[in-house]
């Protein structure tokens, strides 16, 4: 179904903006074919793209598999809060809207680092709307976002949670210690949507200059293999069906989807196997 596009336009007077330097959240947002970018960004995602064509289908099909994987945990799994972490701009179909579709009660935080996605988010959202909030706050620092009350007043710690970790690892140099606090503070029955940006496939020199864009950006960009991100999981979460795997498989809605292309995301939704005494 489509739906209005949830588009707030940036201001260049906006006290938040450098619009002289490219930023990572408006860079992926004009790899998925959003309006809030600028001259900047664009060269960046157009340089990315060189070294990198596949990236834009990329991107694409980890946001659709996000898309996929909420309508899933909602209507499959039942469970109705999330916690976006590392949301980037608002796109065409937000979390909340998609949760929503299925259960009008569903709640979400959204988190980011990046102020600018702050102020588009709360642009962006119905400020009467209780169900949804905004939350600046670096995913580094978990154990504080857990903690923080605007997050707490609106998500139940007695109830599953999902956190929606998408395309946000790939700029954390450690997500170790990320995955290990919820695996440990997580409700029971709480559940992960992941996706990573994985280096099967690429080759070094490729690597190196994907990060050079990035590094111009102010950002650090980390692509690991499929391996590493296995390992990230490995023994104490449980992937529920098709598994952790390249994004476009997951739960594919037709056959398109299936297609191959050279490099990507691995996703899939994950819970914590083994509750701490
Ligand atoms: C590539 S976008 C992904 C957006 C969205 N999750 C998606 O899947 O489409 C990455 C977002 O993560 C944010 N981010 C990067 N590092 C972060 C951190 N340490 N803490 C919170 N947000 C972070 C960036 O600001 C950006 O908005």
């Amino acid at each position: 179904m489509s739906r209005p596009a949830a588009h707030a336009h940036i201001s260049p007077t906006d006290r938040t903006l450098n619009v002289s330097s490219p930023n990572a959240a408006r860079i992926h947002h004009y790899l998925l074919g959003g309006r809030n970018h600028f001259a900047s960004d664009r060269a960046a995602a157009e340089n990315l793209l060189k070294v990198a064509p596949w990236m834009r289908d990329a991107v694409v099909d980890s946001r659709r598999f996000l898309e996929r994987a909420v309508s899933y945990t909602v209507a499959e799994l039942g469970i109705s809060q999330f916690v976006d972490m590392g949301c980037g701009l608002p796109a065409q179909d937000n979390v909340h809207q998609i949760a929503q579709e299925a259960d009008p009660a569903a709640r979400v935080v959204y988190v980011d680092n990046n102020p600018l996605v702050g102020v588009h988010a709360r642009a962006t959202l119905d400020r009467n709307d209780a169900r949804v909030s905004v939350v600046e706050h670096d995913v580094r620092d978990v154990d504080g976002l857990l903690a923080d009350e605007t997050l707490r007043s609106l998500i139940s710690w007695t109830d599953p949670i999902v956190v929606c970790l998408t395309a946000v690892l790939d700029f954390v140099d450690k997500p170790a210690a990320i995955i290990d606090t919820l695996w440990k503070k997580l409700p029971q029955d709480s559940v992960v949507i992941f996706a990573s940006l994985c280096s099967d496939g690429l080759n070094p020199s490729e690597i190196a200059q994907m990060r050079r864009v990035y590094t111009k950006a102010d950002a650090g960009l980390y692509i690991r293999s499929g391996k590493a991100i296995r390992t990230l999981f490995d023994g104490r979460w449980d992937w529920q069906s098709p598994g952790l795997g390249p994004v476009r498989t997951w739960r594919p809605i037709s056959d398109v989807q299936s297609q191959a292309i050279k490099a990507g995301f691995l996703g899939g939704v994950t819970s914590p196997l083994r509750r701490p005494i």
